[in-house]
């Protein structure tokens, strides 16, 4: 058997980045759906009426294939722009109950994953999105990995 002429092609090393970025922001769980004692019980003081302020640290990580000349996957500050753009601005200072995007969804840090996910996912300036983090308190990290898109 004669081998072909073409010459094969290499994969390329793949990689993942994770780069982090913090926000200050309030919330108060608590959903409509349940009456105030079912709140109350479940979300504890999470359900306190004035809400809460968390310093928020977001963990966003991107795979991608290593660019053999700048021997990089990503360019970190494109990537910095958007997530401060798309992410950052939008919730620093501000009280994620009255966020649209959580209206009649609970602002647990499992969903703030979620939202910030889908912010991000069409829109990374290259690679794709592998997986995003929210440390809410010391004791809670949140991670969550949706449907990839490229
Ligand atoms: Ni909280």
């Amino acid at each position: 058997m004669q081998m072909g002429t073409t010459t094969p092609s290499v994969a390329l090393p793949v990689f993942t980045i994770t780069r982090s970025y913090t926000f200050c922001a309030a919330h108060r769980l608590h959903t409509d759906q349940l009456s105030p004692e079912v709140n109350h019980k479940i979300f504890g003081k999470c359900n306190n009426a004035n809400g809460h302020g968390h310093n928020y640290t977001v963990h966003v990580t991107v795979r991608g294939e290593l660019n053999q000349e700048t021997g990089l996957i990503t360019d970190v500050e494109a990537l910095d722009q958007r997530v401060e753009e798309l992410v950052v601005k939008r919730f620093d200072h501000q009280h994620l109950n009255f966020d649209p995007a959580f209206e009649g969804v609970v602002t647990t840090g499992e969903n703030l994953a979620k939202l910030i996910w889908e912010l991000l996912v069409d829109r990374l300036p290259s690679g794709r999105l592998e997986k995003i983090g929210v440390v809410e308190t010391r004791d809670n990290f949140f991670g969550y990995v949706g449907d990839p898109r490229p």
